[in-house]
């Protein structure tokens, strides 16, 4: 089985090596060439361009993204158009809306491509050594490559979740639940950090690993930060990017009637976390001082 992974980014380059050190061929393609030259030196055969990718795959081809989600792969399918034809497979492995799958799998459909959705879990890490994916997708096409996902996977880390877009739907949720469980944890440490004991943060976040209820890769990654950093976080900025995901899962349970406070509420601190203050919490001092006479902070002051 040979495969062309298109978008050697912090995923895609890692699980073409992850692929060819479990025994795949891959020929990998970047848009920019500084990442198909680094590949080519570790070994793995390179394109520079779809045309020279398409050439070096088998009859029946496979192209696999990881690529931003949106127009990126819109854009990449449509280039994509003129190497492929019927019974080739492609995969998007990106964090895309299981909406805009939907339409793309209806669309090569009628060409008679397979489309596959895999949501990828695990980070940089996972994409190297073994990664969790939740896959979607027509059954048959699936199951003709499951053994390279299970491979590429950790033990129990692969899973065929549906038709298609239920991989990316499956990966919506499981980014929705982590924004959550991470906002749990800062909010913990925060009270830690207020308390009137002098904490050794690294040093619980270790002994929570360890068979305690809330155990787990977030508490791993949690003691790494205080290792990594000045007491106290002091280098970094509290500002938390949200890539989409965490929106996409609250506005589907708005859709479905589904309330998830905790998931809505973590996703509202990310867009708190990057202003510096706020039209709402003017307007709410105003007030105060209006019916109360309380104390209001000017920019004078
Ligand atoms: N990072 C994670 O932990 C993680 C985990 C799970 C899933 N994902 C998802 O996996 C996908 C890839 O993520 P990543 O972290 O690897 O991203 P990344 O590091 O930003 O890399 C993106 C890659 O896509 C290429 N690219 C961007 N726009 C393109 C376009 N319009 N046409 C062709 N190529 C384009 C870039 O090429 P250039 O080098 O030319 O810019 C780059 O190689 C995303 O959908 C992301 O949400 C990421």
């Amino acid at each position: 089985m040979k495969i062309g992974l298109i978008g050697l980014g912090k995923m895609g380059y890692p699980l073409a090596l992850n692929l060819r050190d479990n025994g795949y061929e891959v020929v990998a393609y970047n848009r920019s060439p500084e990442k198909t030259e680094n590949i080519i030196n570790e070994g793995v055969e390179g394109a520079f361009s779809l045309s020279e990718l398409a050439e070096k795959l088998e009859d029946k081809k496979i192209f696999w993204m990881m690529l931003p989600a949106g127009d990126p792969i819109d854009d990449m399918i449509e280039q994509l158009i003129p190497y492929v034809s019927k019974g080739d497979i492609l995969i998007d492995g990106g964090n895309s809306h299981f909406e805009d799958t939907k339409i793309r799998h209806s669309y090569l459909k009628e060409k008679g491509i397979s489309y596959i959705d895999i949501g990828t879990s695990g980070g940089v890490e996972g994409a190297r050594n073994g990664a969790c994916m939740m896959v979607g997708g027509d059954f048959e096409t699936v199951s003709a490559l499951e053994k390279a996902f299970t491979d590429i996977c950790v033990t129990d880390g692969y899973a065929y979740v549906g038709a298609s877009g239920s991989g990316h739907y499956v990966k919506m949720v499981h980014n929705g639940i982590e924004y959550g469980m991470m906002q749990a944890i800062g909010e913990g440490f925060e009270v830690l950090s207020e308390s009137e004991y002098d904490i050794d943060f690294a040093k619980v976040a270790k002994l929570w690993q360890n068979g305690s209820v809330i155990r787990g890769w977030l508490m791993e990654l949690t003691e790494q930060v205080f290792l990594d950093h000045k007491e106290n976080l002091e280098d970094i900025e509290g500002i938390i990017n949200a890539s989409g995901e965490g929106l996409w899962t609250v506005e589907e349970a708005l859709r479905l009637g589904v309330p998830v406070p905790v998931i809505a509420s973590s996703l509202f601190t990310r867009y708190r976390s990057q202003q510096k203050d706020t039209f709402s919490g003017k307007l709410l001092a105003g007030l105060r001082f209006q019916f109360g006479g309380h104390a209001m902070k000017t920019k004078d002051d």
